[in-house]
């Protein structure tokens, strides 16, 4: 395992760090030489993309966390809409699955019980599937219709990190190549879309660099019992995944609120010096988590915002500030999950956690 680890105390960090590449990888072969997102080799014909009606995205986990990024994507660029359900949901709630459903199937291992049975329903209901899977072979890889698959290499921490960065980026990618199919995107904004996917990983690189101030929020968080993430859009779904993965590593109860809900319910649970983590990477929703940060702080909580780098008006307002490279909104969230991953990586280190190996949580889950 030593050996294995490349020099980093555990595989969560050094995944952390292999982000960067693991993206490139997954990105190499699927853009072409014309600077066109190219999937002749996963075989979907535009044709089948053209008569999809709806689509299913499902999964779970951290796959599920990545399968909503990836619904807004489709949503905005394709056009197309997306409905989502945790696999273990999914197959119980009678889903609205014919010929004209595309199912897609997020899957780091390929072999969750929960994601693979869901996949199984919807074929049997006629649904063409497309798993986004990381393991070659596995089980949801052979059964799928077509795989995309995320290059992210092996993944042994239980916690997900490049899985889901792939993922997204991935699920990004789809969504592009299905808009051009379906002539919802120009060509302005395709070539600018794909440009920001392909600045990725050195914006990743960056964020990678300057990750001393993380630790000092860290330190923070690690005497805390609770901790509340909020965000809005994209960063709603981000809040997610930050919070996720906290608890799963870190063992502190943490929760994921839609910032504009928090009135009805969770401010209740805010008391004095209770952190709350405000993610506030989309411009157009920045002032409304200006006055939701402002919320929680006039009821004593320590604020720790997140925005892009340039918003300084957030300076005057939260405790603490983690800065991301400037991004369009719609791309913010593979960036602004590093900060959370190191985030969630250092406050179960200083609290001593079994980070590679959380108690009671599995890398796969092939029991429902
Ligand atoms: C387990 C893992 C998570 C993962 C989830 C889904 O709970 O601990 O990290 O996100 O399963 O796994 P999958 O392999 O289907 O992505």
């Amino acid at each position: 395992d030593e050996a294995k680890k490349g020099g980093y105390d555990h595989f969560m960090i050094k995944e952390i760090f292999e982000q960067p590449k693991a993206i490139k990888d997954t990105l190499m072969s699927r853009i072409d030489d014309s600077g066109k997102i190219n999937l002749d080799n996963i075989d979907i014909k535009s044709e089948d993309i053209k008569n999809i009606e709806k689509i299913y995205i499902v999964a779970c986990g951290t796959a599920y966390h990545a399968g909503l990024v990836g619904k807004a994507l489709i949503e905005k660029y394709a056009r197309i809409p997306v409905l989502t359900d945790i696999a273990s949901e999914f197959r119980y709630n009678n889903p609205f699955i014919d010929e004209k459903t595309l199912m897609i199937v997020v899957s780091q291992s390929g072999e969750t019980a929960d994601t693979l049975a869901a996949l199984r329903l919807a074929k049997e209901k006629k649904a063409k599937v497309l798993a986004v899977c990381n393991v070659v072979g596995s089980s949801i890889s052979r059964e799928a219709d077509y795989v995309f698959y995320t290059w992210a290499g092996p993944e042994i921490a239980v916690a997900s990190t490049k899985a889901y960065t792939t993922q997204v980026v991935s699920l990004a990618l789809i969504a592009l190549y299905m808009a051009d199919m379906k002539g919802t995107i120009d060509e302005f904004e395709y070539k600018k879309v794909l440009e920001e996917v392909k600045v990725l990983p050195e914006k990743i690189e960056k964020i990678l660099e300057s990750q001393s101030n993380i630790k000092s929020a860290a330190s923070y968080i690690s005497k805390s019992s609770d901790i509340f993430y909020i965000g809005r859009g994209f960063d709603y779904y981000l809040a997610m995944e930050g919070s996720l993965k906290l608890k799963e590593v870190s063992y502190i109860h943490s929760e994921a609120m839609a910032a504009g809900e928090l009135k009805h319910g969770t401010l209740a649970l805010i008391e004095e010096n209770t952190p709350v983590l405000a993610l506030a990477t989309q411009d157009f929703l920045y002032d409304k988590m200006i006055s939701n940060i402002k919320e929680v702080k006039a009821r004593g909580a320590y604020t720790i915002a997140l925005a892009k780098e340039g918003n300084t008006e957030i300076k005057g307002v939260a405790d603490f500030i983690i800065y991301i490279p400037s991004a369009i909104d719609e791309l913010t969230a593979p960036l602004a999950v590093i900060p959370l991953q190191l985030l969630a990586y250092y406050v179960a280190t200083e609290r001593g956690c079994d980070v590679d190996k959380p108690r009671n949580l599995a890398k796969s889950v092939t029991v429902e």
